[in-house]
């Protein structure tokens, strides 16, 4: 049984708390996963009644959930959890307020979420401490990117150190609440297959991309500081690197998984000073067509500066210094407007010692995370008839298929752990410090040597230099 808890999402108007957190609470509640009398206080600073916030947010849930989970009574008894307070949440003096409003609810559980810009967290968490709303069964929840350099990730970490112990503090990367993404765990660690070539004697390199269609849409402002290097590698893909390379944890819990990921993080190899125009590559995308539309370079995105220099593709080849993977490339590669969404881990194995067949080619395993779950392993097979003519063939596991339930959206399954208080799919602090120690040497270079982003038609497969990233080692990018 879960004790009573309310959630507090600051930032409540804004497109991740009407997009992905309030459709993931109302499927939570719709399956009774919710804490019976749990409330859900919206904040922002926006003027609105009660009725007109729940008004809002029944318009956006009926446009993200699927029409058939969609019912008026049930959308009514959530509406019921719903309450709005609009407040600044960078002026301490509006805590008071807001403790006010909780009223006799001051006394339960809380969960702070942080659905905001980050440059507030550690304003919202002194406050918070200060008008003594932080009690030991408080839970903040951050979304990333935690800060944008290790000094200032650093800092935000201290500031909400000093409110809430590590163990309250849940650091969010959606990556990690996707079903594939935990599948990868239970391919890895369930089956005893994969574990004897699961290192450098076997693989040859490991792909790891997610390739959007998406533009920056209306998060202009924020996109063109961070940039697809500070959005999307130093979280999601560091992440997804971990988990394909990261020693068996020792239990299935917090602290051991999260021990086996600082490991990988410390391990990589620094990319620093001229290294990194061979290691890496930056693009932005320029007018293209994007599902038979034209759409705009990004420099004419709203609220992007007319000669931004910000990139929105990255590709970059990493190395893990560790026993399992010296000499390992993992090849990573993120980016807007891309010809295709998917999101996708390729293995690549060796191929094979001594060569009996013309035309065999090595294994491959592939992780399809987007958009279908699936796992799908290349081998080798003859064709029918005479003679040994080979032809790579597919084992390949559609998950949806074998699994036909509801999939859940990543924030559902991560929102009802930070209820439990799970924080086994959270980021660690030493975690983000340890991804952004590797992330900003990368940032400085690029600056330093005036790496410019390469362009690359909307629509495309990134510039040309991604591709030359591979066949310098005599490869390509697969899946
Ligand atoms: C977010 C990034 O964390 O992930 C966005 O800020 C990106 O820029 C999104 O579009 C991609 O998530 P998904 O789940 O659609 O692959």
């Amino acid at each position: 049984m879960i004790p009573p808890c309310d959630m507090l999402v600051f930032g409540g108007t804004g497109d991740l708390a009407l997009h992905k957190l309030l459709p993931a609470l109302y499927h939570l509640h719709r399956d009774g996963r919710l804490p019976k009398d749990m409330r859900i206080l919206a904040l922002a600073r926006k003027s609105l009644s009660r009725a007109a916030y729940q008004a809002l947010a029944e318009r956006h849930c009926r446009a993200q959930v699927a029409r058939a989970d969609f019912d008026a009574d049930t959308w009514q008894r959530f509406a019921e959890r719903l309450d709005y307070l609009a407040m600044d949440a960078g002026q301490s003096a509006d805590y008071g307020r807001l403790a006010r409003h909780l009223g006799q609810s001051c006394q339960r559980g809380r969960i702070y979420y942080m659905a905001t810009a980050p440059d507030l967290f550690e304003d919202i968490a002194a406050s918070l401490g200060t008008a003594g709303l932080v009690t030991e069964d408080s839970r903040i929840v951050l979304e990333k990117p935690i800060g944008h350099s290790l000094a200032s990730a650093q800092a935000i970490n201290a500031a909400i150190g000093a409110a809430f112990a590590e163990p309250q503090i849940f650091r969010i990367d959606h990556y990690l609440g996707k079903e594939t993404v935990q599948n990868l765990m239970a391919l890895r660690f369930a089956n005893a297959l994969f574990e004897p070539v699961w290192r450098a004697g076997h693989i040859d390199h490991v792909q790891i991309s997610v390739c959007e269609t998406l533009g920056v849409e209306n998060r202009g402002a924020y996109y063109d500081r961070a940039g697809a290097m500070r959005d999307m590698v130093q979280n999601h893909l560091l992440q997804l690197l971990c988990l394909v390379a990261m020693e068996a944890p020792v239990r299935f819990d917090a602290e051991a998984v999260r021990n086996e990921k600082v490991k990988i993080l410390e391990a990589l190899k620094p990319i620093q000073g001229l290294d990194v125009r061979d290691k890496t590559v930056r693009g932005q995308y320029g007018a293209g067509r994007i599902g038979g539309h034209d759409v705009p370079a990004y420099y004419f995105e709203k609220n992007v500066d007319n000669d931004s220099d910000t990139e929105t593709f990255v590709a970059l080849q990493a190395e893990i210094d560790n026993w399992r993977w010296a000499g390992v490339p993992f090849y990573l590669r993120t980016g807007k407007r891309l010809a295709k969404k998917t999101s996708e881990i390729v293995i690549q194995f060796k191929p094979v010692p001594h060569h009996l067949f013309k035309g065999d080619e090595a294994n491959r395993l592939l992780i399809r995370l987007q958009p279908e779950e699936r796992i799908s392993l290349q081998l080798m097979a003859k064709t029918p008839g005479k003679g040994m003519h080979l032809e790579p063939v597919e084992l390949d596991l559609n998950l949806a298929q074998a699994f036909q339930q509801r999939r859940w959206d990543a924030y559902e399954r991560l929102l009802l752990d930070v209820i439990e208080g799970d924080s086994t799919l959270f980021m660690r602090r030493d975690e983000v410090e340890a991804a952004w120690q590797w992330i900003d040497p990368i940032l400085q270079g690029w600056q330093q040597h005036y790496q410019s982003p390469r362009s690359y038609p909307a629509g495309s497969s990134g510039p040309e230099q991604a591709h030359s990233l591979l066949e310098l080692g005599g490869r390509e990018w697969l899946g």
